[in-house]
């Protein structure tokens, strides 16, 4: 088995939910599989540049040697490919601004390439990926219920974007109201360590 593990948050591993989550969700498959082997990327310690065209045109047979044309392709086919070897992906991700941290998304446009994760048919957009996606999530608010729950562009975003690249099989794991006081905070992760603990158990 191999796992992607990803984080996304800019706190460090002492101080942040979905860092401190991942990992355990991450340790936890591991002694459940103890030939899995685990990529780490953190895309805050080693930030993506945002995309430019040059990712349209990389991927194409056009791309002659061009040296940006080179760089972006080169760039992008390097984490194309540590996703393409995952059978299991863990994303430890915050809400920022109601969505994914922008060091998130960066590494999202730079994985969907048109003809390497998903193609287009004529009957729409076909993803070519499979597996499981872990999504491993924290927010200030209360979203997955009440009166918030249409602001949420973090879940929601994410599971899209992982169904079109093809991976159906997705389990979203969440400490939410962290900023609504200790006590909600330490029961948001209490309730999420659990939900990892049950998945260990499943596993
Ligand atoms: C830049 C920034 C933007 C944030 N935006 C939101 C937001 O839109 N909604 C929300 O509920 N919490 C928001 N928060 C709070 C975080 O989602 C929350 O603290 C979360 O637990 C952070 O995850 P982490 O501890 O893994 O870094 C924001 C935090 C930061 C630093």
């Amino acid at each position: 088995m191999n796992i992607l593990h990803i984080d996304a948050s800019a706190s460090d591993t002492a101080t942040s939910h979905t860092r401190r989550l991942s990992s355990e969700l991450i340790e936890r498959l591991k002694a459940a599989n103890p030939n899995a082997t685990i990529v780490y990327r953190d895309v805050v310690a080693n930030q993506l540049p945002h995309v430019d065209m040059t990712i349209r045109h990389a991927w194409t047979p056009e791309n002659s040697g061009d040296a940006k044309l080179i760089e972006t392709m080169n760039r992008s086919k390097a984490l194309v490919d540590e996703l393409k070897a995952a059978d299991v992906i863990v994303v430890g991700s915050p809400m920022y601004n109601f969505t994914v941290p922008s060091t998130l998304k960066a590494w999202i446009d730079h994985v969907s390439i048109a003809g390497q994760t998903f193609s287009y048919t004529a009957e729409g957009p076909r993803g070519l990926l499979s597996g499981k996606a872990y999504l491993v999530l924290s927010s200030g608010g209360i979203y997955s219920q009440g009166p918030f729950a249409a602001n949420d562009h973090l879940s929601t975003y994410l599971e899209v974007i992982f169904r079109f690249l093809g991976i159906q099989d997705i389990e979203v794991i969440r400490a939410e109201g962290v900023a609504y006081g200790p006590e909600q905070d330490q029961s948001a992760m209490a309730s999420a360590f659990e939900k990892i603990e049950a998945i260990a158990v499943a596993a």
